[in-house]
């Protein structure tokens, strides 16, 4: 009796035991859960702008000489044509006349509207080895470049 007794005593410590095993582990399921949910929902809402960015610029009127209303600040339009130089004419020249890619001089692109120039930046034609560039700026900035290619020499 005895002996059971307290063999009731260690399984109901055993319990105890198990019970904190339980509950831990359900709090690590819980919490991964939790992070692959907030993950997908971070997700969720990169994709949404994606498209929604996509979906924007699509319905940007193609072949408009409109001139867009938006210049970058002193830093950043620095920061731009230093990547024209440098990132851009790593492929298309370092003055833009032509390399592996083509040139990018004003009457190389005066068939191109803005909006096809800036989207060819900003998406890029990968199977033909033009890199997209939208990671890096936005369709605003890519326009104001387009419009620098169109305009200077
Ligand atoms: C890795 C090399 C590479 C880099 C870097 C690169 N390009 Fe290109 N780019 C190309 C190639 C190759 C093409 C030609 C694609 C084709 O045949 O349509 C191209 C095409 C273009 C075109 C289309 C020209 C036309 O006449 O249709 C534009 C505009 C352009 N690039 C702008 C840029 C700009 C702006 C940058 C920098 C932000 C840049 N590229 C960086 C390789 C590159």
């Amino acid at each position: 009796m005895v002996v059971g007794g307290g063999s009731a005593v260690i399984t109901r410590k055993g319990a105890t035991e198990m019970m904190k095993l339980v509950v831990t582990s359900l709090q690590r399921v819980l919490a991964t859960l939790f992070a692959f949910a907030t993950l997908l929902v971070f997700l969720n809402c990169v994709h949404a702008n994606a498209v929604s960015e996509k979906v924007s610029d699509s319905q940007d009127p193609i072949g408009s000489a409109r001139t867009p209303p938006f210049a970058p600040s002193l830093k950043r339009s620095g920061e731009l044509r230093y990547l024209l130089k440098h990132d851009c004419g790593s492929c298309h020249g370092m003055t833009l006349k032509g390399g592996l890619g083509p040139a990018l001089t004003r009457d190389a692109l005066k068939g191109r509207s803005v909006e096809e120039i800036a989207s060819v930046i900003r998406y890029g034609r990968s199977a033909l080895g033009m890199p997209p560039w939208s990671p890096f700026l936005s369709q605003e900035e890519a326009l104001w470049l387009a419009g620098i290619l169109k305009d200077e020499d």
